[in-house]
């Protein structure tokens, strides 16, 4: 027979000998009392849900999701802004971009604590230091793995030295910052009683929160909820640590997981921006946030995110770093409040909730349509741009509405997208060293493209014509690289159009790699062949910039 401590807690065993797997009460009951037009509105105090976010460390590490310094103090922002209560702001000894992030946004974010991820490693425990003791609230989080598929094929370690090196991280951090959080990696898929002995170890050793990390995304909800109540259940001094929640998607099941361990009694929900993250990402910090709130009734749980900020939040993540979200996703997606169907749009019309369980603008859609136009002035396009969410101040405001003027001489209808659109372009800029003057293409069926085109440098304009390439697009990609001096693989190449119309915003996505490095491009026009050149352009001048840093031109 199996010793005790050899079932994982939460998955089936059949002969698991003396060891108790709690039950949750069946949900079932909790639902019924929820519904329950008797129990639904008893007045209870909700619990408060710790939110932690770490779309600029677990998020980053999604291919193609690599953020620079100004990109990543811009999303600190609007996560304090959000109301996140934590930032894991990245992996300090990672690499000197990743410490000088952590470092940069402990000095200048203010409102939310600032955590700096480290192995259980002594460099890793001082580096991560030296990062977050800028903050106003710094926290260092520990991490080990525990399982044992880890301990025997990763780390080549017993139980006992596992334990020994908990300890000493855990109190190594202490010695430096009060606020100490410790992650078994792979807890999910952790024995039982091993988990417990390690989370019982590290609050011991001075874990102020335990994390329960489900890094392969093995578990089921109830899988979930079980090793949230054995913790409780068995774990002698659990209640001087908060404990949380890390959940990974690659079986769709992150929120789902995540809001069973809330229910069992987790305090802190780990999270990232539009659900980003490595494979199939993190639980999704919208979806979560939007059920404890569509939902307090039943999970009498709250969090302090301002939920109208979830929208921006997240086409700031998409744009930053080129990953839209689909279409149909929950709470953020385009299509998240559209209803097609008419029966469901009667019903809309009569009483808005016989379809609709939360409104647009609390996630934060824009109500107004069709918000300015042509004579709209400079203090209407700040208004409309605060409204929105957008910070734009001085030469910022002076670009934008020079931007806003050329586009409403050629578009009638400017829509909150597009000018989402503008302030995004300007608030991600990096140094151009390179800008579209103009181009000229001439091309048809079976007919090779010839481009003219003249690109300015400073105060040089160079201008090249090319016959060759597959069509418009590539012809002008190959004079640019021409041009430029550099040449590039084209990874990924996408358009859409930010509203609608024919006259709409063509946005252009494009990724580059460039000596094994991937850099993204964006760019929006009315022309979308122009907005190409200008996001491959876009691209290049990330190269181009990246180039001097390292060079130490900049
Ligand atoms: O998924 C994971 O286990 C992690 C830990 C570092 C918390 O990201
Ligand atoms: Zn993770």
């Amino acid at each position: 027979m199996a010793r005790a401590d050899e079932g994982t807690v939460g998955v089936a065993q059949a002969d698991q000998g003396s060891a108790v797997i709690p039950c949750l009460q069946p949900l079932s009951n909790l639902y019924f009392q929820a519904t329950n037009p008797m129990t639904k509105n008893a007045p209870s105090t909700p619990r408060p849900i710790v939110i932690f976010d770490t779309t600029l460390r677990d998020g980053e590490q999604s291919p193609g999701a690599s953020m620079n310094l100004a990109e990543k103090m811009e999303l600190a922002h609007a996560l304090v802004e959000l109301g996140v209560d934590v930032i894991e702001a990245g992996f300090p000894i990672a690499s000197p971009g990743d410490f000088e992030a952590v470092r940069e946004i402990a000095r200048n974010i203010h409102g939310s604590t600032i955590c700096g991820l480290a192995r259980c490693r002594e460099a890793d425990i001082r580096r991560a230091w030296e990062a977050v003791q800028y903050a106003e609230r710094p926290r260092i989080h520990v991490f080990l793995a525990t399982s044992a598929i880890h301990r025997e094929h990763k780390l080549r370690m017993g139980k006992d030295e596992i334990i020994e090196r908990a300890i000493a991280g855990v109190k190594q951090a202490r010695g430096f910052c009060p606020d100490v959080e410790f992650s078994p990696e792979d807890a999910s898929r952790t024995e039982a009683d091993f988990l417990c002995r390690v989370v019982e170890a590290a609050i011991d050793a001075g874990a102020t929160t335990v994390n329960i990390p489900d890094t392969v995304g093995y578990a089921t909800p109830t899988h979930m909820g079980n090793v949230i109540q054995t913790l409780r259940n068995r774990v002698p001094n659990i209640d001087r640590a908060i404990i949380s929640v890390h959940c990974h998607n690659d079986l769709g099941m992150a929120v789902a997981n995540s809001l069973m361990a809330i229910e069992a009694g987790a305090g802190q929900v780990e999270c990232t921006i539009n659900g980003l993250g490595e494979r199939a990402g993190n639980c999704s910090l919208e979806e979560v946030a939007m059920a404890l709130r569509t939902r307090g009734d039943y999970y009498q749980a709250a969090t302090r995110i301002n939920t109208q900020r979830l929208v921006p939040t997240s086409r700031l993540v998409a744009n930053i770093t080129g990953i839209q979200v689909q279409r149909n996703k929950a709470i953020v997606g385009q299509n998240a409040f559209a209803h097609e169907a008419g029966i469901h749009q009667d019903g809309m019309l009569k009483e808005r909730t016989t379809y609709e369980i939360m409104r647009p603008e609390d996630v934060g859609f824009s109500m107004s349509d069709l918000v300015l136009g042509k004579h709209s002035g400079r203090a209407a396009l700040i208004d409309r741009a605060k409204a929105m969410g957008y910070n734009i101040v001085g030469e910022q405001i002076d670009t934008v509405f020079e931007q806003f003027k050329i586009l409403a001489d050629k578009k009638k209808a400017i829509y909150d997208a597009d000018i989402a659109a503008l302030i995004e372009q300007q608030i991600h800029t990096i140094a151009e060293r390179w800008t579209l003057d103009s181009y000229k293409v001439i091309c048809g069926t079976g007919q090779v493209p010839e481009v003219t085109l003249r690109l300015r440098h400073g105060d040089e304009k160079q201008t090249v014509s090319i016959a060759g390439g597959d069509g418009p697009i590539d012809a002008i990609f190959l004079a640019i690289e021409q041009v430029t001096g550099f040449t590039v693989i084209c990874r990924d190449f996408h358009v859409h159009s930010v509203t609608v119309g024919k006259d709409a915003q063509g946005e252009v996505m494009v990724q580059v790699e460039h000596d094994g490095q991937v850099y993204r491009g964006r760019a929006v026009s009315t022309d979308s062949v122009e907005a190409s050149a200008k996001a491959f352009l876009n691209a290049i001048n990330r190269i181009v910039s990246v180039s001097s840093e390292e060079k130490g031109e900049t």
